[in-house]
């Protein structure tokens, strides 16, 4: 007769379903951040520019779909990453080499913090769109056109040395972040191998690495240029 312990779980309940989720929703973040990353760039032009990029993206109806699937992504991220690390802490009073919530063998320093990572970019996150979503809002006229002067406060916040020593600890820990959770969505998705294992890791290295330092230039170039 089966009882509760041998009924099976939904795919997406189980270790390596939520593996999955975790590696997926981690991509859509990836992807997001990647964009806002390369988007941002923009401020190196012109203030002008950087707003009306802005202007584009917040104000048709799609910003709302991107918002709600950021939101949903986010919040599974993080249940799955706490569900697996309380499945890990409870599996590891059984055996010596606990898999980690990323499926490795958690032996980096990488992997045994992404944790600690997750929590300060999610914190980052919060406090980053108080500041600048819900931030002042000042308004510029580009083209005829009335938009928000985002580029203003960008530059108002990046003024304030405490903000930017915070962004660069979170947007190094971001770096890491996402160099490791490159591995890891190859490994749960069964991609890893120990050909490419290699390969991998330095894709990882790269990616983490290129996004990291787009997002640091710009609080440093607002730091350095002044108002
Ligand atoms: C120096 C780095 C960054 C700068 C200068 C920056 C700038 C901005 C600005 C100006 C906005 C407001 C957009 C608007 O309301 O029109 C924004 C929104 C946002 N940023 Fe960033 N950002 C940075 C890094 C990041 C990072 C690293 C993440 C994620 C890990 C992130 C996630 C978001 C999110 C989720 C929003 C809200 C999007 C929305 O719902 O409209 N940002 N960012």
């Amino acid at each position: 007769m089966a009882t509760a312990n041998t009924m099976e779980k939904p795919f997406f309940l189980t270790s390596i379903g939520k593996k999955y989720l975790m590696g997926l929703t981690g991509l859509v973040w990836s992807g997001f951040v990647l964009g806002h990353m390369a988007g941002n760039l923009l401020m190196f032009y012109s203030a002008d520019a950087y707003n009306k990029y802005g202007h584009a993206i917040t104000s048709g109806a799609m910003i709302y779909a991107i918002e709600t699937v950021l939101v949903l992504c986010l919040i599974t991220h993080v249940v799955c990453a706490i569900s697996l690390t309380l499945e890990n802490r409870a599996a590891r009073g059984h055996q010596r080499y606990a898999m980690t919530p990323n499926g490795s063998k958690g032996a980096t320093l990488a992997s045994r913090t992404m944790a600690i990572q997750g929590s300060v970019i999610l914190a980052f996150v919060i406090l980053h769109i108080a500041t600048f979503k819900y931030g002042t809002y000042y308004e510029t006229t580009v083209d005829g056109v009335v938009m928000r002067d985002l580029h203003r406060l960008l530059i108002e916040v990046f003024q304030q040395p405490g903000y930017v020593v915070w962004y660069l600890i979170a947007l190094v820990f971001l770096g890491f972040h996402l160099s490791h959770g490159v591995g890891s969505l190859f490994q749960s998705f069964g991609l890893k191998n120990n050909a490419n294992e290699k390969l991998i890791q330095r894709l990882g290295w790269a990616y983490g690495l290129i996004v990291a330092a787009g997002f640091l230039a710009q609080p440093i170039y607002c730091f350095v240029r002044g108002a």
